[in-house]
Formats: structure tokens, sequence, C-alpha cells
């Protein structure tokens, strides 16, 4: 009856190109690629303590509270991953984990949670002789991804690429690859997140992806997502901002706009996710600066800027954005190198 103990932080990602629709032949297989930034700041701390033993127990606390409806969610998650390691389905686990951003800010930590827990198991696994240094990432990867598909980008820095693609050598729908050929510009680009709203989205990114299957503009979507992959690498090494704004606001409405044609519809914009873009837009028509926005699957805005231009960029949160944002809530963040042993 071995116990094992690691811990890992692994950041949460922000998609340029969106991961939208699942396809329907496999378990978290993507219905085109996608890619994102990997943040710095917004991380999970997992710390686990697995302890062999013939059944399956969970027990599981968020910022050192009892989270026992997480348990049913980590479950699932270790039978799916069972296949590759047996060994997950028979021990007891002690799973320890707090966000480095609030607990209510709306943003998911899905993300960066489930990378975190992958991470944690691949290095028992490590331990157990049962898995090499060399494909280390790229198993913690594939484990993520069968939590949460967008987990699987989470473990690399500065950017991840999930889904095969022929122009990402290496790419896979199994787990994520990491993506560095990138202008200096991308390196260390800021995401200021807009809290515009704290709460609980209405429908989960599972339902939203469910229901890809049969919408009237799949097809379409997917033929566009796979040549924004080809547009964005080109435009991540030039270093082309408009091209870089064009695609990435693009790709945020695109996203958005599948959730409102879907049957049944939904809308996951708040009033104020509108006024936060309308007042980019015209700041960027009025001093012509880079900046613009992307969205997840939520009312939030990720306002994306150069780092030279971060004081600036900040006055104008301060003066313009923060009134949309709910009790004036945001939180800088920006490239990230990927998770980390802690
Ligand atoms: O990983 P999921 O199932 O929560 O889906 C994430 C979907 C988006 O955040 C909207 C897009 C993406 O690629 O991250």
């Amino acid at each position: 009856m071995t116990t094992y103990t690691t811990a890992w932080k692994s950041p949460s990602n922000i998609a340029l190109v969106k991961y939208w629709g699942k396809r329907p032949d496999g378990i978290q297989i993507p219905s085109n690629a996608s890619i994102s930034f990997t943040l710095n700041n917004c991380a999970t701390n997992t710390t686990l303590t697995f302890t062999e033993q013939d059944n399956l127990e969970i027990e599981v606390s968020l910022e050192g509270k009892d989270e026992p409806e997480f348990i049913p969610k980590i479950e699932q998650f270790l039978k799916r991953v069972s296949h590759i390691f047996p060994f997950v389905i028979k021990g007891r686990y002690s799973i320890d984990t707090s966000n480095s951003f609030p607990h209510s800010s709306g943003i998911a930590s899905s993300a960066s949670g489930m990378s975190a827990l992958a991470l944690c198991i691949c290095d028992i696994a490590k331990e157990k002789g049962l898995l090499s240094e060399e494909v280390f990432l790229q198993t913690a990867s594939e484990l993520a991804r069968l939590g949460s598909g967008s987990a699987s980008r989470s473990v690399y820095g500065p950017m991840g690429v999930w889904g095969e693609h022929s122009d990402f050598e290496g790419s896979s729908d199994n787990y994520a690859v990491e993506y560095s050929e990138i202008h200096k510009v991308f390196t260390d680009y800021c995401d200021t997140i807009l809290l515009v709203h704290k709460g609980q989205k209405t429908v989960s990114s599972t339902v939203g992806h469910d229901l890809i299957n049969g919408h009237p503009f799949a097809e379409a979507r997917f033929v566009q997502a796979k040549e924004n992959m080809t547009e964005l690498r080109k435009i991540l090494q030039s270093g082309n901002l408009d091209a870089f704004i064009a695609l990435v606001e693009s790709e945020a409405l695109t996203l958005h706009s599948l959730m409102m044609s879907s049957n049944p519809y939904f809308i996951l914009m708040k009033s104020e996710t509108l006024k936060v873009i309308e007042a980019i837009w015209a700041k960027r028509k009025k001093d012509g600066v880079k900046w613009c926005f992307t969205l997840d699957a939520g009312a939030n805005v990720h306002f994306l800027y150069p780092q030279a231009d971060k004081e600036a960029a900040i006055q104008f949160i301060e003066r313009e954005l923060k009134q949309y944002c709910e009790n004036g809530a945001f939180i800088h963040d920006e490239v990230g190198m990927g998770a980390e042993r802690i």
C-alpha cells in the first residue's frame, strides 16, 4: 500500500482559434484544431496524495474547504483515463487544490484544474516506472484532454495547439503540442480579463459542444477554423498585429454566433460584454492602438494588447472599461510558459 505525494501548478489558457464541437466518433475528439496563449497568473495549484488500495475513494478540497461536488467529475475523469493507467481507479485520492484567481470570478477553472490533476497523476505513473520523461508532457496533455478538451493545451507555453492540422507538425487530436515559433511581440502579450459577469454560466461548454452536432453552420465553421489556423500561424510568425486583431476578434464573435444559432439558441454575452467591445473598437478607431479582444464561452472579455502598451492600456481600463466590470473587477495576465512542478 504505497503512498505517493506530488504537486503541480498549471495555468489557464485562452484560445485564439476556438475549439467548439466534438466529433461524435470518440471521447473528447475535437471537430477542428485550436490554438491558445498559455496564461501566467491564472493558475491552479494541486497537491495530490494517492494511496494504493483496491477501490476508488476521492476526497477533494478547494482552498482548504471540502468540495464534494467536484467528486463526480473527477471520478468520470479517472475512469476515462484508466485505459492509459489502470492503477488510477485503485486508490485513495486526497486532492488539495487552490486557484490563483478568485473563486467566483466566472473564469473557468477546468483547463487549469484538469491539467494540474493530470500532471500529478503522470508524476505517480513516472514514479511507478510506467511513464518516461520523453513522453511525460504529451501523456499529461492526453489525460488532461479527457478531463476537459481545452485543458490539453495548458501544460505547454507560450502556446498550445490541440487537434490534427497539417501546418502544425506533430499535432494530434489526442493531445496538444507546444507551439513557440512566434514573433517576439507575442512572447509576453498581455491579457487583462475583464470580469463582466462573475456568476455561473447559464449553458455549460459540454452542452454547447453537443449542440454543434446537427448545427446548420457546423461544416462551414470547421472549414473556416482550419483556414484560420493556417492564417494565424503566419501572423504569429510575422507579428502582423492588424491581421492578428482581425482574425482573433472574428474567431471570438464566430464562437458566440454559433451559440446564438444553435437549437436551442442561447446567449452568454451580457450587455456589458458589448459595451466593452464597442469601447475597444472606438479607442482603436480614435487612436490607432493595436488592441483587441477575445471571448471564451462566457460573458467576460479578454482584452489583448502588446506588453509595450501596458501602461496606456491600464489607464484605458481604469478610465473606460472598468465601469462595465462587476464590482470593477479585472485580472491582469500575460503569456506564460506552462505548467510547473511545485
Ligand atoms: O474545454 P471545454 O470543453 O470547456 O471547451 C472550451 C471551449 C472554449 O473555451 C470556448 C474554446 C477553447 O478552445 O478553449
